[in-house]
C-alpha cells in the first residue's frame, strides 16, 4: 500500500492493492509491445475509486484488470453520464517513466465533471491514480520509437436509478493500453471529410467536455468519412465555423507566420494543441485563437495564404492534413515543415530527449 503526497491539500488516499495472479508472461508482453497498435490490449491491472454523495471519494483500489459488474439500471447505461481522459506515459532512455502535463488533464476532467454533473476528482488523486497503475504495470510501458502506454481515466454514474438526475454513486477507473501509431501507416498526411450534415456539438451543449456522447455522435459521420476514403471527419458549428476533428484539434499555419486555431465553447481544449502553440510562440510565431470559417480555410488554401494545416491530440500526436474532401470537392492541402518539426520538438520533450523547459513532465515510475 502507498499513500499520495502528504503535502496534498486533500486527505491522502491509501490504495489497497490486489495483484493479478494471472498476469501476462514476459513473452506475451514482448509480443504485444512489438506491435501495440492502439487500444486493443490492456495491462494486468486497473485502478478504481468510488464516490457517493455521503461518503465522497473512498475505497481506492488497484486490482486485476477485468470486467466491471454493473447493475442493468446503472444510469450511465441509460443517460450517458460519463466522462474520460486520454494521457500517455513515456519511457525515457534511463528507463524511468514520465507523463505529460497531468495537472491539465486533471483540470479538464474536473471541468467535464462539472458539465456532466459528476463529482470533481482532486488533482492529487488523479495523478496518484496514474502513478499507482503505471508503477504496478511498468513492464507494459514500451520503449520503441513513438510508443507509449496510453492511460484512459474515466468516470461514470453507477447508481441503479432510472430517474433523470445526477447519480449519487459514481465510479472512477483508470485502465492502460500500450500504444503505437494511432493511424495505421504512421505519420503520413491524412484525408479529412467535411461533415456538412452532422454536427458534433452545439452551442451550450457538451462539446467542451470529454464525454462519451460527443464521440457517439461522431461515429456516423466518421463512418461516412471512411466510406469517402478519408481518415477523419472535421465538424463545423451552426455558423459554418471550423470546430475540430472527431478526436483531434485542428491548426492552420499562415504564410505570414501566424498560427490560427479555432476558439469556441463547443470544442475540446486540447493539451497537445496548447503545448504545440506554446512551442511555436517560443519560436516567435504569433498564435491566434479565433473563429475561422470553412470559407476562410478553403479560400486561404486556394490563395496560398494558408501554407499548412495539421491535426493534433494525445493519441495521434501531430498529423499533417493532406486533403480536405467534401460533397463535390477534393482539395489537396499544402504540406510544410512546421507540423513535423513541432511534433519532433514535442515528442523529444515527452521522451526526455530535449530539455523540459516548461516543466511539463511528471515522473510516474
Ligand atoms: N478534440 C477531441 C474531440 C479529442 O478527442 C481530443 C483528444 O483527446 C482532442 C481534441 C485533443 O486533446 P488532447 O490534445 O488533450 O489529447
Ligand atoms: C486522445 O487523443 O486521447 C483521445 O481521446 C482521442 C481518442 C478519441 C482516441
Amino acid at each position: 500500500m502507498t499513500t499520495i503526497d502528504a503535502q496534498a491539500t486533500v486527505t491522502p488516499l491509501e490504495f489497497a492493492v490486489t495483484k493479478n495472479l494471472n498476469a501476462a508472461t514476459p513473452a506475451r508482453i514482448a509480443e504485444v509491445l512489438a506491435n501495440p497498435g492502439f487500444g486493443t490490449v490492456f495491462t494486468d491491472h486497473m485502478v478504481d475509486i468510488c464516490w457517493s454523495v455521503n461518503g465522497g471519494w473512498h475505497r481506492p483500489r488497484v486490482q486485476p484488470y477485468g470486467p466491471i459488474a454493473l447493475d442493468p439500471a446503472a444510469s450511465v447505461l441509460h443517460y450517458g453520464q460519463e466522462i474520460f481522459e486520454g494521457i500517455k506515459a513515456y519511457r525515457h532512455a534511463d528507463d524511468s517513466v514520465h507523463t505529460f502535463r497531468p495537472d491539465r488533464n486533471a483540470a479538464r476532467l474536473q471541468a467535464s465533471a462539472r458539465r456532466l454533473a459528476l463529482p470533481e476528482l482532486p488533482t492529487e488523486y488523479f495523478i496518484e491514480s496514474l502513478r499507482q497503475l503505471v508503477s504496478i504495470d511498468e513492464r507494459w510501458v514500451p520503449s520503441g520509437d513513438d510508443q507509449s502506454l496510453y492511460l484512459r481515466p474515466f468516470m461514470f454514474a453507477k447508481e441503479a436509478f432510472l430517474g433523470v438526475r445526477a447519480a449519487q454513486k459514481v465510479a472512477y477507473y483508470v485502465i492502460a493500453s500500450p500504444a503505437g501509431a494511432y493511424f495505421t501507416g504512421g505519420v503520413k498526411p491524412v484525408r479529412i471529410w467535411l461533415s456538412e450534415e452532422y454536427a458534433r456539438a452545439g452551442e451550450g451543449g457538451t462539446g467542451k467536455a470529454k464525454t462519451g456522447g460527443n464521440y457517439a455522435s461522431s461515429l456516423l459521420p466518421q463512418a461516412e468519412a471512411y466510406a469517402k476514403g478519408c481518415d477523419q471527419v472535421v465538424f463545423l458549428n451552426e455558423h459554418r465555423d471550423v470546430e475540430e476533428l472527431g478526436g483531434m484539434n485542428v491548426v492552420f499555419v499562415f504564410k505570414d507566420g501566424r498560427i490560427v486555431t479555432p476558439e469556441s465553447d463547443s470544442i475540446l481544449e486540447g493539451i497537445t494543441r496548447d503545448s504545440l502553440l506554446q512551442l511555436a510562440e517560443d519560436r516567435g510565431y504569433t498564435v491566434e485563437k479565433r473563429v475561422i470559417s470553412i470559407d476562410e480555410w478553403r479560400q486561404g488554401v486556394a490563395s496560398g495564404d494558408i501554407v499548412e494545416v495539421f491535426a493534433c491530440g494525445t493519441a495521434a500526436v501531430v498529423t499533417p492534413i493532406g486533403a480536405l474532401v467534401g460533397e463535390g470537392f477534393d482539395e489537396a492541402q499544402p504540406l510544410g515543415e512546421l507540423a513535423l518539426s513541432l511534433r519532433e520538438e514535442l515528442t523529444d520533450i515527452q521522451y526526455g530527449r530535449r530539455e523540459d523547459r516548461h516543466g511539463w513532465l511528471v515522473q510516474l515510475a
